[in-house]
Formats: structure tokens, sequence, C-alpha cells
């Protein structure tokens, strides 16, 4: 019966229920993008690059002579971008100013568990927390946001979560001039109350929450002047549950270029792509002088797909800037394969906040992994829509039911979309820094369902040693 009632609930919610579905009111392109800034590190004579990230509380005013208490890294809402080059040296003082622990994530960074700043990396209201790591990845545009088990949902909702981009020399040969060709986009829905304040009902539906005001990079309602003929954007869906099919009004179409854990070996001509939530993608959109286009999210199937809404309105100048041909080859960076009768590790999920029938426990390893290997993991959904993110790794969609995967899900990725009755294979590429003692999250990105416990922790050993591997984590951190 229970069963029962979720269905009707989330029908009711795909259907009828206006409030989560669309724009309220209609959009007028009143307010200008935000662009998060660069945080230009302090590098040392090692040539080491230090960043210091305060996450605090302050508020901030989405919309017109309304104030809303936010969250923010260096500032009241979201933080700023950091950008590095493969090979560099990194380090951070992360301090918490809120008044309640937290934790900082990266999420998409190939780095040790101690580094991770998953769940076990707390750090407490008032402390400092230093992780340092070298980047040894090709170039992705990654992200960071608070992963506190219990209060991911919340703490990424009220604003902590910012971009991380990695470049490498191949990254650099595509448009690279931060907000002028070089545009992120990070896309969020949001309940805004009468007051001002946010609605935090994590669980107003079976997904979380499904908000309909959208903004991005913190700004409600906004336009972008666009001055060059051809443009990247770094599109992150960092929404709590909703999933956006993103193209444009005008149906025009553009070329991908990469997902989450790096570029694509060609560009791929699109006109739709489907970001669910912890999901990136780069793109690269041309525009004639004058002329203007609408980023739209298209209503898509029942379930986090369903809304429907204008994203950013864009305006292009009536003269614009030249621009170099992209590259036919964007990275020589293989795709991720695997030899034949590589092992094989089956995950499944339902309508429970479960894995394989096992709620998330701190002090549980569900699997242990032999640095530097090579797997597939198959993933069979047989309840709600979800998605699945694996840290410390990079994988390739085999197939999806058995088919290749949309065009817009090749490449490398770290996490994936999995609407309900579908039976995902990822050739996953592990990390190579063993630690049987700190594990690594997999997980549902839909914040509450991994809050609620669907989530799994894996450890990455010594080949060889896997058997010997307690199961338990004696330590509470
Ligand atoms: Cu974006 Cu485990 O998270
Ligand atoms: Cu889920």
């Amino acid at each position: 019966l229970l069963t029962l009632l979720l269905i009707l609930s989330a029908f009711s919610l795909a259907g009828c229920d206006e409030d989560t579905t669309t724009n309220v009111g209609k959009l007028e392109f009143k307010n200008p993008l935000q662009i998060p800034p660069i945080l230009e590190p302090r590098t040392d004579s090692e040539g080491k690059k230090h960043f210091t990230l305060t996450m605090q509380s302050g508020s901030t005013e989405f919309l017109e002579g309304k104030q809303t208490p936010t969250w923010g890294i260096n500032g009241s809402y979201l933080g700023p971008t950091l950008r590095v080059s493969r090979g560099d040296q990194v380090s951070f003082d992360v301090i918490n100013q809120l008044n309640e622990t937290s934790t900082l994530h990266w999420h998409g960074m190939r780095l040790p568990a101690v580094m991770d700043g998953g769940p076990h990396q707390m750090i407490e209201a008032g402390a400092t927390w230093e992780p340092h790591w070298t980047i040894e990845q090709p170039a992705a545009t990654t992200w960071y946001h608070p992963h506190l088990h219990g209060k991911t949902a919340q703490h990424v909702y009220r604003g902590l979560a910012g971009l991380f981009i990695v470049e490498d020399e191949e990254s650099k040969k595509l448009p690279s001039e931060y907000g002028v060709n070089d545009i992120p986009m990070i896309i969020q829905d949001k309940l805004i109350k009468g007051d001002g304040s946010f609605n935090e009902n994590m669980s107003m539906t079976p997904f979380g929450l499904l908000g309909n005001q959208i903004l991005v990079n913190g700004t409600y309602d906004p336009y972008l002047e666009i001055t060059a003929s051809q443009v990247r954007f770094r599109l992150l869906n960092g929404s709590n549950a909703r999933a956006y099919n993103i193209g444009f009004s005008d149906n025009r179409s553009f070329y991908l270029l990469g997902n989450d854990a790096g570029l694509l070996p060609e560009p791929v001509l699109l006109d739709r792509l489907l970001l669910s939530p912890g999901e990136r993608t780069e793109i690269v959109v041309e525009f004639e002088p004058g002329e203007e286009t609408i980023l739209h999210s298209f209503a898509g199937k029942d379930g986090i797909e369903n809304g429907e809404f204008d994203l950013v309105k864009m305006i292009a100048d009536t003269s614009l800037s030249a621009s170099s041909p992209l590259p036919n080859h964007l990275t020589a960076e293989p795709l991720i394969d695997v030899p034949e009768n590589v092992k094989v590790r089956k995950f499944e999920l339902t309508t429970k906040s479960a894995i394989n029938g096992k709620e998330m426990d701190m002090n549980r390893i569900d699997e242990v992994i032999p640095a530097g290997a090579r797997e597939i993991w198959e993933i069979t959904n047989k309840g709600w829509d979800h998605n699945f993110h694996i840290h410390d790794a990079a994988f390739t969609v085999m197939d999806k039911n058995g088919e290749l995967p949309p065009l817009y899900e090749r490449g490398r990725k770290d996490t994936v979309f999995i609407p309900n009755g579908t039976t995902v294979r990822l050739a996953v590429d592990f990390g190579s820094y063993p630690d049987p003692d700190t594990p690594y999250m997999y997980h549902c990105h839909l914040l509450y369902h991994e809050d609620s416990g669907m989530m799994g922790q894996f450890v990455i050993v010594e080949p060889g040693t896997e058997s010997q591997v307690s199961k338990e984590l004696s330590k509470g951190s």
C-alpha cells in the first residue's frame, strides 16, 4: 500500500503539480548572469598552489527585494572557481565558519581517500581541514561540495558548491578565456518562500526537493551578453534532484566537447543533452552577431526530467570577436575499456534508500578493490529514477539496457543517469592510492536518496591484499 501511495504521489508531482514543473511566472531575463570569480592561489617557492576556502553563512538577494539566508564559500552563495593544471601540486585551508560540522568533497578528483572530503573527513565548526594532493588526471570540469552523511542535501542546497577546473595542454587549445568565451553555468532549482527563505523540505517528492525557480550561478532570471562567435559553456547540474533536458529555444545544434571526467576524442554535434544531478558537460555554441537564443530545459519523461524551464537568455553583440575553428581531435587520452574476463560487480537500486538492499553504514566496507583495477560495474535500477556516482574513478558507459548509450553519454564520466527500468554497464578505471582504512563512496547523486542511505563504501588496496582487509572500520573517522 505504501508503495502504491508513493507511486500515486510521484504521478501527481509529474503530471498535475504546476509548481514543481515550470518557471514561476514568466522570466524577463532581467539580471546579468553572475560568473563565479576565479580564486587565485598563493604559489610557494616549490611551486605548490595554496587555496583558502571559507565556508560561511550569509544572505543573498535572488528575488528583487527579498533576502534569502544562504551559505557560501568565500561569499554568501556558492564558491569561487578553482582552476589548476595537470601536474600541479595543490593544498587547501578549508575553514568551517558555520555553526555545524560539514565536509568538502572534490567530486571528480583522483586523489587519496583521506583527501577526498567524503563523510569521514569531517570538519567541525570552527576547524580547518588541510588536504593536499597532486593533480594527476586529464583536463575536466570537476566540482566541490559538502558530503556530510545525512546532511549533504541541505548543505549543498543552502549554497555550498563550486567549480574546480583541471586544464591540460589539450584543453587549453579550446576557448579558455574565463568569463568571456569559457563560461561556467551551475544550474540549480530552488523553492523560495514568500518571505525570501528557502523551502528546505528535502523529502517533498520521492526524489527529494524539486524546485521551480532556477538559478544559474546563483542568478535568478539571467541573461548573458555574448561577445565571441564561439563560446564554450561548462554546465554543472548542481541541483538536489532535478534533471535537465538541455537545448536551445531555436533548436540550434552545438558541439559536445567533453563530459564529467574529460574531453571526448572528437567534438560531437547535438541539439539536446540530459544532465542529471552531479553531471557536467562542456559544449561549444556558435553565435551570429545580434542574435538571441535561450538556453532551455525541455520537458522530458515523468520523474526528475519533468520540468520545462528557461535557463539563460543569450544576447549576441552586434560585433563578435572571431574564433579559431575547433580542433578535429580534442584529446589523445584513450577511452576507458576493460580487458576480457574482468571482474564484474553487480548493484541493484530500488525504491528503497539502499544499494543491494543495504543502507549506508559508515562502519561497513562494502567493496574491496585492488589499486589501479579496471572492472565492470553493472547497475540495475528497479525503482524511482536514480543516478550513480563513483568517487576517485572515471568510467565509460558500455551500454544501457544492452544498447550503446546516447551520444551525450559517451566518453569519460564519473556520474551516470539510470532511469527506472534500466541496467547500465560501466567500464570503470579505479584509483591507485591504496588505503585499507579509509573508504571512498559510491552513491545515487539525488542528494535526498544519498542522505537516506543509497550509498556504499569501497577501499582501494595493494593488489593481492584484498582478502586481508577488514570489512569493518573500527575508527570513527
Ligand atoms: Cu558529488 Cu559523493 O559526490
Ligand atoms: Cu536515487
